[in-house]
């Protein structure tokens, strides 16, 4: 062997979505898009780098498992797929092979952006097999991370609130931090509410965002959207920011539901969870929903809130487990 990599990568959760990609090669976004890393839901990848060019060998251990299982199929084959973009890209031949070990702190596909905590984990790890992690700008690695083909992995580099700007071309398109970790002490409780792998990709959702009619809707709305978002959070106006987020992810899955064909993520848990949070702020807890390509829920509150919001969802019976997050940072060597 002729090293041994580790790095640990968090997942995040956008407050504005990314949804569409305006070019399907180099993943370039419709729009700018705003996510916070979370503490809880990582991937901690072991890559080890060896002589034998032959070699390339993926195995994930996936929530709540106990082992590794040998993965031969489509993750592996993204996995090779994407050193060859970083080849490229980092202008440096690959003469090695690898083995890769692969840990996820929560569920895969289901809507906790596991593909972007293990695609930024190895674009990471790759920059160190190629001896380019001291020479290679954080700009630059986003930029790599998006090229993986989940661009939100691009958002898990910096640390803290993160900012992807859309970018006009590849070289301009990449994800930088707005605040640390420590500038705002808010929440994301994901609810699980089941740990079904989704049934149709996120890659295969973004190439139809046109055949939605509400899609250029939703584009005109994001630009009021997003300078809202932006002032409310970075003064710290919890309520503005919250009702903002909800109205968001619900303006994404209305376009995912209105595509051709048309994409159901929500399950009839999400939907009765999602009326549970607005009775709870009815009567006072100051909560708010959001989601991404998957049934189970977020939740933003803040530390005020922390006790009755756990108590209420702990012993919920749609609520098969939760992982409370805080504010994190981004892609790091451990
Ligand atoms: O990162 P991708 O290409 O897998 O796309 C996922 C995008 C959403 O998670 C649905 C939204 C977002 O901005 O994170």
């Amino acid at each position: 062997m002729i090293k041994k990599i580790k790095v640990k990568s968090p997942a995040n959760i956008a407050f504005i979505k990314y949804w569409g990609q305006r070019d399907k090669k180099l993943i370039l976004p419709y729009n700018d898009s705003f996510s916070m890393n979370l503490s809880n839901c990582y991937t901690e990848v072991k890559m080890e780098i060896l002589e034998d060019e032959g070699i390339k060998e993926l195995y994930i251990k996936d929530y709540q498992k106990t082992s590794f299982e040998k993965n031969e199929g489509e993750a592996l084959e993204k996995v090779k797929k994407f050193f060859g973009i970083a080849e490229k890209f980092l202008k440096k031949k690959i003469k090695f092979g690898f083995r890769i070990y692969s840990l996820n702190s929560f569920p895969k596909k289901a809507g906790i952006a596991s593909s972007a905590s293990f695609f930024s984990a190895i674009a990471l790890a790759i920059t160190n097999a190629l001896e380019m992690e001291r020479k290679i700008s954080q700009k630059n690695l986003s930029i790599l991370a998006r090229l993986s083909g989940s661009g939100s992995a691009c958002r898990s580099i910096p640390d803290g609130f993160v900012w992807w700007q859309k970018g006009k071309e590849s070289s301009d398109s990449f994800a930088y931090s707005i605040a640390p970790a420590s500038f705002w002490k808010i929440f994301d409780m994901v609810l699980i509410l089941s740990t079904d792998e989704k049934k149709i990709s996120s890659f295969e959702g973004h190439q139809k965002v046109l055949t939605s009619p509400f899609f250029k809707l939703r584009l005109t709305d994001l630009r009021k959207r997003i300078k809202m978002i932006r002032r409310a959070f970075l003064k710290k106006d919890f309520t503005l920011f919250g009702n903002l987020v909800e109205e968001e992810a619900l303006s994404m899955h209305f376009v995912m539901m209105t595509q051709k064909p048309p994409l159901f993520y929500w399950s009839g848990k999400t939907i009765e969870l999602m009326k549970e949070v607005l009775t709870l702020r009815k009567n006072g807890v100051e909560v708010y929903f959001t989601l991404d390509a998957g049934e189970n829920l977020h939740l933003i509150y803040q530390k005020k809130d922390e006790l009755k919001v756990k108590k209420y969802f702990k012993s919920h019976p749609l609520v098969i487990d939760l992982i409370n997050n805080s504010p994190s940072i981004g892609a790091r060597f451990i």
